[in-house]
């Protein structure tokens, strides 16, 4: 472990200081000083290289495939932890005793409910509009009907974890054009989930406890993911002071793209297309090596996984678990398991260390439980709502600063404005 690293510009010796993270292979150059020493900034498009902030929710090791959430190793929490434990986790610290856990579970459920507002704004909106664009206005005007007690309390995180599900629900409902339903508090969390989504007038939804395993393990899958896109959105509106509903709403939109957690949709319409036309791999592994084609195999590459991605290899397991136990031959697993191995054998994907992430798996346990594809994403961002709400509150306890990049700029010098001709 160094404290110092020197660097040398144009033959001038600058000693900067090091931050050290917990593990030693953890660790960064603070160059915040350095155009004040040197006039020079530091050039990192897509921040590959940048750390913003120290943190101590989660830890990717990218090289050894692992993922840490507050120190519990992922595969850990899987075996030994429900959602809900989860959540407390990544937002307290640590894993909670049967009181802790009670009183949290109870918390949850006094916020159970929606304002009436809700209900009949939704219906001024039409169909059509994507669930992830519900999904980000309904927790934006969540401003607008929460308590102003509830804003400024410690409360505040409570309320959206137990209102979001609700919300979710209400977006199924509304896309498939039957009416909401009164969530059901004496049921688990991911039970009730299940009950709100598909229950209808004459027929409740019949608790299933393979389905409800399968789902909140997924959840606990999306929990939190150190500073990813989406999170990164929400600690950059935070340090702007911007309310933890407006930064979450705004992560929410920037987990959409197809990059990010749009990525679940994506993999099963690319599945689908590649199952219509006669699923030939090697047609699309090549189409994807093509550097003229825009394609890229969705569900494969991650910026920090450079060797598995864990979370992939849990998912498949889920995955083939839940079809087998419930009797369905899914075509589009057994295609999804042959692209894989395609793709693993392929000196490209080899090279570039390309391998199927999180979201190669999860759209095929979505679609066994009945979920429709254009609500994939808005299930990731209920996984990963405790990992967002967690970062806001660091952020916020850190006092990190604004956050406000530089850039090299590269259009017209000064020039003066000539309207003579
Ligand atoms: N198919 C084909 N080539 C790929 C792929 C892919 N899925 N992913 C990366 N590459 C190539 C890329 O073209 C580049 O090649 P070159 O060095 O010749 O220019 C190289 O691999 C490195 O890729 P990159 O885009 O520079 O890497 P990144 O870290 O900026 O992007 C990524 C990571 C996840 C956005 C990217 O791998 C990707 O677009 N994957 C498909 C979308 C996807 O599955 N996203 C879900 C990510 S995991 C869940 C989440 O975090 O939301």
């Amino acid at each position: 472990m160094c404290d110092f690293v020197d660097i040398d510009i144009n033959g001038s010796t600058y000693q900067l200081p090091v931050v050290n993270g917990i593990y030693s292979n953890n660790k960064a150059i603070n160059i915040s000083k350095l155009v004040e020493n040197t006039g020079f900034i530091t050039f990192d498009p897509g921040f590959k290289n940048t750390g913003i902030t120290k943190s101590s929710i989660s830890f990717i090791d990218g090289e050894k495939g692992k993922l840490l959430y507050r120190g519990y190793p992922i595969e850990q929490i899987i075996e030994k932890c429900s959602f809900i434990e989860t959540c407390y986790l990544i937002l307290n610290g640590d894993i909670p005793n049967s009181k802790q856990l009670e009183f949290f579970s109870q918390k949850i459920k006094k916020f159970n409910f929606l304002h009436p507002k809700f209900y009949e704004i939704i219906n001024q909106i039409p169909n059509f509009y994507h669930p992830m664009g519900f999904l980000s206005f309904l927790t934006h005007i969540m401003t607008a009907f929460t308590k102003s007690n509830l804003i400024e309390g410690n409360d505040i995180y409570i309320d959206l974890l137990s209102k979001f599900p609700l919300l979710v629900a209400l977006i199924y409902r509304k896309k498939i054009g039957i009416p909401p339903i009164l969530s059901d508090t004496n049921i688990y969390y991911t039970s009730n989930l299940l009950k709100m989504f598909f229950s209808v007038s004459n027929k409740l939804y019949h608790h299933n406890p393979i389905i409800e395993d399968a789902l909140d393990k997924l959840l606990i899958l999306h929990a939190d993911h150190e500073q990813n896109c989406s999170t990164t959105t929400v600690r950059l509106l935070g340090s702007a002071h911007v309310g933890l509903f407006s930064s979450i709403s705004s992560g929410i939109n920037a987990l959409w793209g197809k990059r990010h957690g749009g990525a679940n949709q994506a993999v099963i319409e690319m599945l689908e297309i590649m199952l219509q036309n006669g699923s030939n791999i090697n047609k699309w592994i090549n189409k994807a090596k093509n550097k003229k084609d825009p394609f890229r195999l969705m569900g494969f590459g991650h910026r920090i996984y450079k060797n598995f991605d864990p979370r992939a290899v849990i998912a498949k397991k889920v995955a083939e678990k839940l079809i087998d136990k419930l009797g369905i031959h899914d075509p589009i697993l057994e295609l999804a398991k042959k692209l894989e191995e395609t793709a693993l054998q392929d000196s490209y994907f080899q090279e570039k260390k390309l391998y199927p992430n999180i979201d190669f798996y999860s759209g095929i346990i979505y679609q066994s439980i009945g979920i429709p594809k254009e609500m994939f994403t808005v299930m990731f961002a209920l996984g990963r709502l405790p990992g967002w709400i967690a970062h806001w509150r660091e952020m916020k306890k850190n006092n990190d600063p604004i956050g406000r990049p530089r850039q090299i700029y590269i259009g017209y010098k000064k020039r003066n404005i000539d309207k003579s001709n």
